[in-house]
């Protein structure tokens, strides 16, 4: 089983970035946390960040083209990208859209996501713990479709 973890504009700021909101680990802290669980599951990670739109459709498409899972951190592009959307369900990537904050306790404009509906499922609230469960249950539903 192959995860590309794609994560989307200003994550790369994790750590320093409103730590009241996002917490104080790093895309590196969290990324270090995701491969030691992949190992443990048996699963082939890949992990990106761009802070460019264009680059994150690219992204998707090219994991969901390979047959890879997509755990998804669009950030403010969740809110925006339709192009994204399509991406996902263009390309027919499994995905699952993660958040580190509770969007639904926060602004009005991120309540919405136009990539929940080709998603499997949304994690959010849960800080870095997200991605931790996000991996779980796409490492687990890819798992029950390949035979
Ligand atoms: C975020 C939530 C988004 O609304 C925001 O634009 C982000 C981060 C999160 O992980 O909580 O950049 O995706």
């Amino acid at each position: 089983i192959s995860i590309h973890v794609l994560n989307g504009p200003n994550l790369n700021l994790l750590g320093r970035r409103e730590p009241g909101i996002y917490g104080t680990a790093t895309l590196s802290d969290i990324e270090r946390d995701l491969r030691a669980q992949a190992d443990t599951l048996r699963v082939a990670l890949t992990v990106r960040q761009t802070n460019h739109e264009g680059e994150l459709v690219a992204f998707v498409q090219e994991a969901g083209l390979a047959g890879a899972g997509v755990l998804i951190n669009a950030a403010a592009y969740t809110h925006t990208s339709v192009a994204l959307r399509d991406a996902i369900s263009g390309s027919g990537a499994l995905a699952v859209e993660i958040h580190l904050s509770n969007v639904h306790a926060r602004e009005s404009f991120r309540h919405a996501s136009l990539i929940a509906p080709v998603c499997a499922g949304v994690i959010c609230g849960f800080g870095p713990m997200s991605y931790r469960l996000g991996l779980d249950a796409l490492a687990a539903l890819m798992a029950a479709r390949i035979p």
